[in-house]
């Protein structure tokens, strides 16, 4: 699902709050996580393609960007570039008027780790969210769950639940927007060979000690008996 970039990944953006969507009036800050300085944020939404962070929709700082108040223009693609060619991943992000959304990662998660899904509600009358709810959370368009308090935690993920998922509040009658959630596969490095604990070396190098001390011995022994068994037939012929 990720788009062919023709610049090096230099960089990651992060999102904060970290998640896909946000409501109307919220703040949101994107970061351009690099070992190196001059990286911006841009953006393609709806109006614009490869805005850069700018008064107007954002307050630009060093390598980050701020959106002080959010509007639901402000959804679309999001990623860090600089001016040498480099850029990070993109996210995808979701600004809306409406006062459900479901609380998503914002990174591809990877196969195997425990994902929480959150369906939160807020709307003017409450002081803070909330997801204490009876809720249906779907994936691609089908059910695939209803919890009572308006969380779902896929324990372990595969690469199968991949997808664009969605929360319902059915008591409000309210469906959030849905959000790609991605997963990447996980990576086995490669086991390294056993190290033996250093006891183990000191039992091998006295060993190897004692089998060449055995070895000479015997060697001696039969160099020993091969001249005595030399000098007997030697004296013997006399
Ligand atoms: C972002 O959204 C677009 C359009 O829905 C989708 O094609 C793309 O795969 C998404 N990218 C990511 C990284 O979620
Ligand atoms: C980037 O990281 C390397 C090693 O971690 C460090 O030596 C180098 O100074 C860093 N460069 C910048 C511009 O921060
Ligand atoms: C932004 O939009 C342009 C033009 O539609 C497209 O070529 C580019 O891939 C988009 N970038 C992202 C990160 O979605
Ligand atoms: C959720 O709501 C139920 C009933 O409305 C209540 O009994 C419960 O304590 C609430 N849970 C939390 C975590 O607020």
């Amino acid at each position: 699902m990720e788009f062919a970039q023709l610049c090096l990944i230099l960089s990651s953006l992060t999102v904060s709050p970290e998640r896909s969507q946000f409501r109307h009036y919220e703040t949101i800050i994107l970061s351009c996580a690099a070992n190196s300085t001059g990286w911006m944020v841009r953006r393609n939404t709806s109006y614009h393609f490869s805005q850069k962070c700018q008064f107007g929709w954002g307050v630009p700082k060093e390598s980050s960007c701020k959106i002080d108040t959010a509007y639901p223009s402000d959804s679309g693609a999001y990623w860090c570039e600089n001016n040498h060619g480099g850029c990070s991943n993109v996210v995808n992000l979701t600004v809306t008027a409406s006062p459900l959304i479901l609380e998503s990662p914002v990174h591809p998660v990877t196969e195997g780790d425990s994902v929480t899904l959150r369906c939160s509600y807020k709307d003017e009358r409450l002081i803070s969210s909330t997801s204490n709810f009876s809720t249906n959370f779907y994936k691609d368009g089908q059910l695939i769950g209803e919890e009572k308090e308006g969380r779902m935690v896929i324990t372990i993920i595969s690469m199968s639940a991949e997808g664009f998922y969605s929360c319902e509040d059915p008591s409000r009658g309210k469906t959030s927007e849905k959000s790609w959630v991605g997963v990447r596969a996980r990576v086995i490095p490669p086991e390294d060979p056993p190290t033996d604990p250093p006891h183990f070396l000191w039992i091998r190098i006295a060993a190897g000690a004692l089998i060449f001390i055995l070895y000479a011995v015997i060697l001696l022994l039969c160099l020993c008996s091969i001249r005595r068994w030399a000098r007997g037939r030697a004296a013997a012929r006399k």
